[in-house]
């Protein structure tokens, strides 16, 4: 029986979630522990927790006990090498069974962990270990070579381990970390993290300046298990399914945390986007409980309903969708093939855990992200003065009352970026929405110029910058336009230095210098080449208007602008 929403909030405290996992206040937490060695605890070492797949079909399972001895063995060998508990260490692979359980090895050393996307170029790797002052870097064969070259540059990074290097040539300083041959530490013991202790650093993209590190820390668990319980309903013989990577904050919140902490096994699938594929893996597994995003929806939509009706889909039981706004033709779709809606649910690398949802059981309003999470206060504001808007038709940023457990802490070295997030008591997330009569709240927009690809942030910035890295470029800017699959995907407009003349040629090159520095997601779809970019008064690229008329929206009132 479905527990309501109303029966959910009645006299509702981040305290149930304690006591459900155990936790005391003031004793250590830490979440690699509870994810492992407190399940073998709990009578279920034997249990599975990750079923992984590759694209071969290849899989290999791990029950809860190989998760802890594993990681344990992991933790010891970072500590024997002389890494310390707070130094940041980044996982850099695939979907890897080594970067799930890496991930708690890390942890359980009492290391806070840094999980970057294996599609990053040299530069959004490097600003990201720069920034952080990563000390050690896990990666695979395949993408040594982009920390390679990147490593004179980071005096700060003392080891490079291969996780797929054992016997291969490997140069100094890496090493070969094959997780299954590690000695069986004797005596290994969790380091005491406490709740407060950092954990995880995500790097997130914002409209100026570099990434930012959002800092979480070993507390956030208690939002990720009861999210991952009510929102997920994840049950004790579920199959789980997050298909993010846990380069992102959904593939670790919800693809380790949250139902690691349940007790629940997952299942992952270390491969790229194929519907057939996906639609084979669910079944083969009899998946239950699966979390996706809209852009996967909408590419399995383009597929059609013929080939989905091949499979025999008849687990799944929740089906779940973030990143971006949910579109009511998809959820019409799901529950046409799959006879189950897909349930919205709103969040960001900031707020940890999933915040705004429409919960099991409760009505869908096909189009809308739900309502917030028991424990959460949201609301719309004016962002300049955080005074609600919440009247008929009215539109404002989301904004949340600061305290749940997963709130990030801060933005690695830069209080003065979080402050900024910070309006009249409310933490604003920098979407625009409204709230209808039944508490509902609708997606509009964001409030700035970041880019949402396909579920993944870009940040115009990076963009810029590194476009001004190629010799033709005299100036850019990134915005996004719109695209039917993706939702939206970055496009460039520059105007180029004395000397060069634009075509396709250049174009293309223009592109592949960016997906090799950057990444695929923030390579242009497109570029424009222009004489000048519109400015303020003080020379700052505006990138509204550009925006605006890749939207065919109109551009608003940019006399303020003007004045800057
Ligand atoms: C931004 C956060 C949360 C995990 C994935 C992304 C957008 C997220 C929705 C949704 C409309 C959404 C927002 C948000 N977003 N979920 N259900 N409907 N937009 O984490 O990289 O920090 O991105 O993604 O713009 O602020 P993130």
């Amino acid at each position: 029986m479905t527990v309501t929403y109303a029966e959910r909030l009645q006299g509702f405290d981040w305290s149930l979630a304690e006591k459900d996992l155990g936790i005391r206040r003031g004793d250590p937490l830490n979440i690699g522990w509870h994810c492992s060695d407190r399940l073998c605890e709990l009578g279920l070492a034997r249990k599975p927790a990750l079923i992984w797949e590759d694209h071969t079909g290849e899989s290999h399972t791990y029950t809860f006990d190989d998760v802890r001895r594993y990681s344990d063995a992991i933790a010891a060998h970072l500590l024997s090498v002389g890494l310390k508990p707070g130094d940041r260490i980044c996982l850099f692979m695939d979907r890897l069974a080594e970067l799930y359980i890496g991930f708690l090895g890390v942890l359980k050393m009492g290391g806070i962990v840094q999980p970057l996307f294996s599609a990053f170029g040299e530069d959004s790797l490097w600003t990201r270990l720069d920034n952080a002052g990563t000390a050690a870097v896990i990666t695979q064969m395949k993408h040594v070579k982009k920390v390679r070259r990147i490593k004179e540059r980071l005096p700060q990074l003392r080891h490079i381990f291969v996780v797929d290097g054992a016997g291969q040539a490997l140069k100094a300083p890496e090493t070969a970390l094959a997780m299954r041959e590690l000695p069986r530490p004797a005596g290994f013991k969790v380091h005491p993290t406490t709740a407060e202790t950092p954990s995880v650093l995500h790097y997130t993209s914002g409209t100026t300046g570099q990434p930012k590190g959002a800092q979480h820390v070993h507390y956030s668990i208690v939002s990720q298990y009861l999210t991952a319980k009510w929102v997920l309903d994840l049950r004790p013989d579920d199959i789980y399914w997050c298909n993010a990577d846990p380069g992102w904050v959904t593939g670790t919140s919800y693809g380790i945390i949250g139902p690691w902490a349940n007790g629940v096994t997952q299942v992952v699938l270390d491969a790229g986007f194929n519907a057939e594929a996906w639609y084979r893996f669910m079944a083969k597994h009899r998946v239950t409980v699966w979390y996706s995003a809209p852009t996967a929806i909408r590419l399995l939509m383009r597929d059609g309903n013929e080939l989905v009706r091949r499979f025999d889909l008849s687990s799944l039981r929740h089906l779940c969708s973030v990143g971006e706004p949910l579109n009511a033709e998809a959820v019409i779709w799901s529950q046409e093939v799959f006879g189950k809606p897909f349930h919205d649910t709103f969040w960001q690398t900031e707020t940890g855990c999933i915040v705004i949802t429409n919960f099991p059981g409760m009505k869908v309003k096909p189009g809308s992200m739900g309502r917030p999470f028991p424990g959460i206060t949201a609301t719309v504001v004016d962002p300049a003065t955080g005074e609600p808007r919440t009247g008929p038709g009215q539109v404002g940023v989301i904004a949340l009352r600061p305290g749940w457990p997963s709130q990030i802490r801060g933005y690695w070295n830069n209080p003065e970026g979080y402050r900024k997030k910070f309006v009249n008591g409310w933490y604003l997330c920098g979407d625009r929405a409204s709230i209808d009569p039944d508490g509902y709240f609708w997606f509009v927009g964001r409030d700035d110029d970041v880019i949402n690809t396909g579920g993944h942030l870009v940040g115009p910035f990076e963009i810029e910058s590194a476009l001004l890295e190629h010799p033709a470029v005299a100036e850019s800017a990134a915005v996004a336009t719109p695209d039917k699959v993706n939702m939206e995907v970055v496009k460039a407009f520059v105007a180029l230095k004395p000397g060069y003349e634009p075509d396709d040629d250049l174009e293309l090159e223009i592109m592949n210098f960016i997906r090799k520095k950057l990444s695929p997601l923030a390579m242009p779809q497109s570029i424009e080449f222009v004489d000048s970019l519109p400015k303020t008064r003080s020379g700052k690229i505006i990138r509204r208007i550009l925006r605006a008329q890749e939207f065919g929206e109109p551009v608003g009132d940019i006399s303020t602008l003007m004045n800057d």
